[in-house]
């Protein structure tokens, strides 16, 4: 882990008040938000214990809030019983069960919604299909979907009977779908024949094949969906479609009611390691913060119609689509396609058409649509959008800029939303009837989260600008409970410091004069990628798995649409490949990792050199690296270098 650096800090004095009649109607006002601090600090556990009598339906009380006798592995609402689908789905049905539940639409334009008493017959069925299919409460399910309903349908089915679901991003290749079936030892496999975006098919059957062809011998079922409709293989004794196996199935099926503790998914995620981890949620406390961050950060009430974009292979498509807006009652948006599709009017074009309220979407897809200028946008009536949001990376000013008058009209708060897979829910973020917000910010904790920036002795840092290390110093219900399989992996990466008692986010942070919080960047070697994370160490584990290649080094480059751009240094054996060979190799290699991890750990610029620049004690030096990478003149001294002709070679100037 890296020492923290300050490169430049960003002084942001534009300060943009909530309208009057947005906080009129909000569900948080001031006071409102002003007690929920005060009772958090007075009476934590009081505070979080609360909120889980008044957001879930319990099958059976808890009386235990939070046990920390075994921390950093902490447990929330222990003794108590529930189901998250039910929560979600059946608590609805008395009052809103003809309400929509989802809104779906297709890249070709087909559309479906899904009422509330639709989406319960819809899981209850595929959750008799899974028990039919002999899964137990605490087997896993790998999914690997296109961002089709049935995709929610399967999350909810496993939740419905306490299975565990692991969803697979479908961009990600089989080899990655090996290694997580494998880490997690699941015994079925829910999948499409293919999804569609930009026009093409993504194989997802094709790739599940490959993935169980060479070897995840857990796997016993594979469900297959029909989308995209093109020829697939089946194989007998272990495929079955899934129109074929809901056939005869009960709509109904009562919940398993599990402890508040069980497992609700496992999200495979990037860390400074090659192999990604597997973070494991529970159930009830996984709940509990997606539903409050739903209605206090997107305020989602009656008639909102709430569209985030992220697809459910991320923990954002976890909490934003497939669990928190449902469980909180509200209309959701799917989307299945790309947003350029057929041109970058598609997503204004569905706001237009869905009346979405709140929209929520990372800044990569701001900046990109961005790009193709105010006409898009303003051919629609955007007139519906009360709230905006954005997660997954730092939204630079003027992209947020761009979002507040273009779509937002001025008219809409900005919630600018850090968290991450392991938090599972929102921390640092405004509350948009009451918070003024700052191009670039995500400003303040919400309550009950404590998060703050320490140094390295663990102490908060006060003064302004100063960079620090981001914790959250008291644990949260949404917290990761751990790796799955790798308590210790747990321990290790996110209480490494401090006595064990923060959690180490892994991102560097400053606060500004009005204590508002602004993130800096990670302080491992993770990288963001369009608001994908990716661990530097994953893509130099896939590179030299080539036989072409002896070692490589993989950093980061400021990008301007994607955030950071993948830029790759390699050493080839025999001869430095140059030339016609150099553009070879490089399309070998980009293919190569697109297949062993997916399309988006591609590097965009991959160089070669007869050797890495180390130290002469034979470390690589990261941050020559970077510099190299960002084209910048190199300042540091290189003679301490084992081999200073290659730097040369790397900037490509030999
Ligand atoms: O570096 C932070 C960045 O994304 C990381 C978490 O990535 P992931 O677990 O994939 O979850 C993304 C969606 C929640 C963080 O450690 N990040 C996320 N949101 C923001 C952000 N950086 C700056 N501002 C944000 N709003």
């Amino acid at each position: 882990m890296s020492s923290i650096e300050i490169n430049s800090v960003l002084v942001e004095n534009r300060l943009f008040k909530p309208s009057a009649t947005f906080t009129a109607k909000a569900r948080l006002k001031a006071e409102d938000l002003e007690a929920l601090y005060k009772r958090a600090e007075e009476d934590y556990e009081g505070f979080w214990g609360d909120l889980a009598k008044q957001h879930i339906d319990w099958h059976s009380p808890f009386t235990t809030i939070l046990d920390d006798s075994l921390a950093p592995h902490y447990k929330w609402f222990t003794d108590g019983t529930m189901n998250v689908s039910y929560n979600c789905i059946d608590r609805h049905l008395e009052n809103k069960s003809e309400k929509t539940a989802i809104i779906f639409e297709g890249e070709t334009g087909d559309t479906r919604h899904i009422s509330y008493q639709q989406l319960h017959d819809d899981v209850c069925q595929f959750a008799n299909v899974l028990k039919a299919k002999g899964i137990n409460k605490g087997d896993r399910i790998v999914i690997y979907m296109p961002m089709v309903p049935e995709a929610v349908i399967a999350m909810q089915a496993c939740a419905r009977i306490g299975a565990i679901h692991s969803v697979v991003f479908g961009g990600f290749s089989a080899e990655s779908l090996r290694d997580r079936i494998n880490d997690a030892q699941a015994v079925m496999v829910i999948t499409a024949d293919g999804g569609t975006r930009g026009g093409k098919i993504v194989e997802l059957k094709k790739e599940t094949d490959k993935a169980l062809s060479k070897g995840c011998a857990s796997i016993k079922n594979v469900i297959v969906l029909k989308r995209s409709g093109q020829d697939i293989t089946m194989q007998d004794g272990r495929d079955s479609w899934w129109s074929d196996t809901i056939e005869g199935q009960d709509k109904t099926c009562e919940p398993e009611w599990v402890n508040a503790e069980d497992p609700l998914f496992l999200l495979y995620t990037s860390g400074s390691t090659g192999k990604p981890k597997g973070i494991q949620h529970a159930s009830a406390g996984y709940l509990l913060n997606a539903v409050i961050t739903n209605l206090w950060v997107f305020d989602l009430q009656d008639n909102d119609i709430f569209w985030c974009t992220a697809d459910v292979g991320w923990i954002t498509g976890h909490t934003y689509v497939a669990y928190g807006p449902l469980a909180a009652g509200s209309t959701i948006v799917m989307y299945e396609g790309a947003p350029v599709v057929p041109d970058a009017g598609r997503f204004w074009q569905m706001c237009e058409q869905h009346k979405v309220t709140v929209f929520y979407t990372a800044p990569t897809a701001i900046r990109a649509l961005m790009k193709f200028g105010d006409d898009y946008p303003n051919r629609y009536d955007l007139s519906s959008i009360r709230l905006l949001g954005t997660v997954g990376e730092p939204i630079n000013p003027e992209a947020w800029m761009w979002y507040h008058t273009v779509i937002g009209k001025e008219r809409c708060p900005i919630v600018d939303t850090w968290w991450q897979t392991e938090t599972g829910a929102h921390v640092l973020t405004p509350v948009p009837g009451v918070t003024a917000t700052k191009p670039g910010s995500c400003t303040l904790p919400l309550p009950g989260m404590a998060a703050d920036i320490v140094n390295e002795d663990g102490k908060s840092i006060t003064e302004a600008n100063t960079g620090g290390y981001l914790v959250i110093t008291k644990p949260w219900p949404s917290m990761v409970r751990t790796v799955w399989g790798d308590d210790e992996r747990y321990v290790d990466t996110y209480f490494p410091k401090f006595d064990g008692k923060y959690y180490l986010a892994g991102d560097s942070a400053r606060r500004d004069d009005d204590g508002y919080f602004w993130i800096m960047g990670r302080i491992d070697d993770v990288l963001n990628v369009s608001g994908h994370r990716l661990g530097t160490m994953e893509i130099e584990s896939a590179l030299v798995a080539n036989e072409a290649v002896i070692e490589a080094a993989v950093v980061g480059r400021p990008h301007d649409l994607k955030g950071e751009s993948i830029v790759a240094f390699v050493i080839c054996k025999g001869d430095r490949p140059v030339g016609d060979d150099a553009e070879k190799m490089v399309a070998s290699l980009r293919n190569w990792v697109g297949e062993q991890i997916g399309a988006i750990a591609k590097p965009d610029d991959i160089r070669f050199a007869d050797g890495l620049p180390k130290t002469r004690s034979g470390k690589i030096m990261r941050r020559l690296l970077r510099t190299i990478a960002a084209g910048e003149e190199i300042t540091s001294d290189t003679s301490t270098l084992e081999n200073e002709a290659v730097v040369e070679q790397l900037q490509g100037k030999v």
